[in-house]
């Protein structure tokens, strides 16, 4: 038997949108817990009520007269509780046009009409994805059982204290402007069959207060664009009065951070003030101007403590979603490499060189800190992707290091993970197979990698030299036993001159491989791509100055 699916559809009418005709964040939010309530109950036999919602991330906008289609699947059962994956595709009527909004993972626990707990059966799933899917929820599981720890934990570890903040410097706005409030009565069309509140329509109001906090700040119409974990401590019903606090905890340069309070009353709890603490949740948004562009939020500062404390909890909330999506990706990753040697190589370069052209251009990038001020680091952080970027400014011609750059034999200098480099196949002039293999760290075997070196000058005036990265895979250098073998699916350096300097940006798409490295730098524990980024801005300049002398 077949996992328990359940399928929703539903045309975007005027009533569901927003002042521009888009799909509310709120209504989506409510039909997908709809739509994963009704897979978890046709699996459960029994009513269900949401115990969380996983990370979201919202990749495309819908508009009015356009069909969601969404999809909830039971991926596996635990004891009392089952993970739901849902898909969100949005199609238009008019064309074939058919895209991915977003996908999600809630968690359900069944609730016998007479109290008590209920051990679930489990899902039998039959093909592979069924499969995968079950693994995964396992690994998604420990991650959310887990969030609220490790988030307290890094906040904790990091020593965050009110001296930093002060450093914000002038300019910075208040977080109190943004302090929204909001009442609402539970009524039974907000409620399931139970009486229970549906978590969906929690989440709507929630968004529509962090709507209104975030637009304080930027003065213009914020769009959501993705939401933390969500977790229902308690549950309300109907006749609760729910009151909604939202605040800015802090600002990205293109995303904000909203919180929002969720308490519930009934009514004599109502008449005394006692709160019933039921659902936290941190919505991120960012908003285009009228060039539809993202705009840069101004930083935010706080002056209460529990402002200062929400500060640096945002900060930790960032590091560990891209950690979570880290760990997710990794586990999902299981792409397999066209051998180069089989066809397609025009193909293969040409995508090679795009891929890193596109993949610098995407709008979204946000910096995040480094210490040292000529080198920046930024994340991009899509659906199934992960990405990093590191500006560097290098006191050394565009042309030296391009030609520098290009030479992969040279990164052994400041790469120090780097054992060797070696060309394996010059395709063309300006593209090369190269084999790296890296040093053992932890005791872990140690890393190769198999990939092609683009190299393209600039077509003309203000165009950056562009050296482009991709693994490939050669029937004549398979992997072997003592190495694990890394894919790299897009990388490279864009160099732009700037007089006599030049302006170096190296952008890596995250992948397994590459991403731990990424990760302990996020998570603070170590600065190895601000160290390697120091070491290739110290080789270029040195050479450049040896040159200098001959
Ligand atoms: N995310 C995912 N699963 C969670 C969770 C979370 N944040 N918190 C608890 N669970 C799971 C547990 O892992 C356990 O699963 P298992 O039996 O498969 O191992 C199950 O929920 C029950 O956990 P337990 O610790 O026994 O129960 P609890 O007393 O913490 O209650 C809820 C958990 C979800 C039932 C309870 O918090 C609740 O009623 N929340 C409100 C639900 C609701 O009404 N939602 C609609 C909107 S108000
Ligand atoms: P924390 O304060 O640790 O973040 P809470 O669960 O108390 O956790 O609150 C979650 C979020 O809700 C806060 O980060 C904040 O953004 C918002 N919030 C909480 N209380 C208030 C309040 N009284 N006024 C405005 N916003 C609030």
């Amino acid at each position: 038997m077949a996992a328990a699916q359940v399928h929703m559809c539903q045309t975007i009418f005027p009533a569901h949108t927003n002042y521009r005709g888009e799909l509310g964040a709120g209504q989506l939010l409510k039909w997908i817990d709809t739509t994963a309530c009704l897979a978890a109950e046709k699996h459960a036999g029994m009513p269900c009520v949401t115990a969380s919602v996983d990370d979201i991330q919202f990749e495309e906008t819908a508009r009015v007269g356009q069909i969601i289609s969404i999809n909830a699947k039971v991926n596996r059962a635990f004891t009392t509780s089952m993970e739901v994956g849902v898909k969100v595709t949005l199609q238009d009527p008019l064309t074939t046009f058919q895209k991915l909004i977003c996908v999600a993972f809630s968690t359900y626990v069944a609730k016998p009409v007479h109290n008590g707990k209920v051990d679930l059966k489990p899902v039998e799933f039959v093909t592979a994805q069924d499969s995968l899917e079950y693994t995964l929820a396992a690994e998604r599981r420990k991650i959310r059982l887990d969030h609220e720890r490790v988030c307290k934990n890094l906040v904790e570890e990091c020593g965050m204290n009110s001296e930093q903040v002060c450093n914000q410097g002038e300019g910075a706005i208040s977080t109190d402007l943004t302090h929204v409030q909001s009442t609402e009565l539970v009524l039974p069309p907000h409620a399931n069959h139970q009486g229970n509140t549906f978590g969906g329509q929690i989440m709507a109001w929630m968004e529509t207060v962090a709507v209104i906090s975030a637009s304080r700040l930027c003065r213009l119409h914020p769009t959501l664009k993705s939401v933390d974990m969500f977790k229902f401590r308690g549950p309300s019903t109907v006749g609760d009065r729910l009151v909604f606090n939202a605040i800015v905890n802090n600002t990205f340069q293109k995303s904000i951070e909203v919180g929002v309070r969720v308490e519930a009353f009934n009514c004599e709890e109502w008449a005394k003030g006692q709160a019933r603490h039921i659902n936290s949740a941190f919505l991120i948004f960012n908003a285009v101007n009228e060039h539809g562009e993202l705009i840069t939020f101004p930083r935010v500062k706080s002056i209460t403590k529990d402002g200062l404390r929400r500060y640096h909890g945002a900060i930790a909330r960032k590091k560990i979603r891209l950690a979570r999506k880290y760990i997710l990706l990794k586990q999902e990753n299981n792409c397999t490499l066209d051998f180069w040697d089989r066809g397609n190589q025009a193909d293969k370069i040409e995508s090679n060189v795009t891929a890193l052209t596109v993949l610098a251009a995407k709008p979204g990038w946000e910096m995040i800190s480094t210490s040292l001020n000529y080198i920046k680091m930024f994340t991009l952080e899509e659906t199934d992707a992960l990405s990093v970027k590191v500006e560097m400014q290098v006191r050394i011609s565009s042309e030296l290091a391009f030609s520098l750059l290009s030479d992969f034999r040279h990164h052994v200098h400041w790469v120090k993970h780097y054992s060797m480099c070696k060309v394996i196949q010059n395709v063309t002039e300006e593209d090369k197979i190269y084999h790296i293999t890296s040093i053992s760290i932890n005791g872990n075997k140690p890393d190769d990698f198999l990939i092609l070196v683009s190299q393209r000058k600039p077509c003309k005036t203000g165009d950056p030299y562009i050296i482009a990265v991709r693994s490939v895979a050669l029937t004549s250098v398979p992997s072997s036993e003592n190495y694990c073998r890394r894919e790299i699916q897009c990388a490279g350096f864009l160099i732009y001159p700037d007089g006599n300097s030049s302006f170096v940006s190296y952008c890596i798409q995250g992948t397994p491989g590459v991403m731990p490295y990424v990760a302990a730098t996020l998570d603070g524990s170590s600065k190895s791509i601000e160290d390697t980024a120091s070491g290739c801005i110290h080789f270029l300049e040195l050479q450049s100055s040896t040159m200098d002398c001959i």
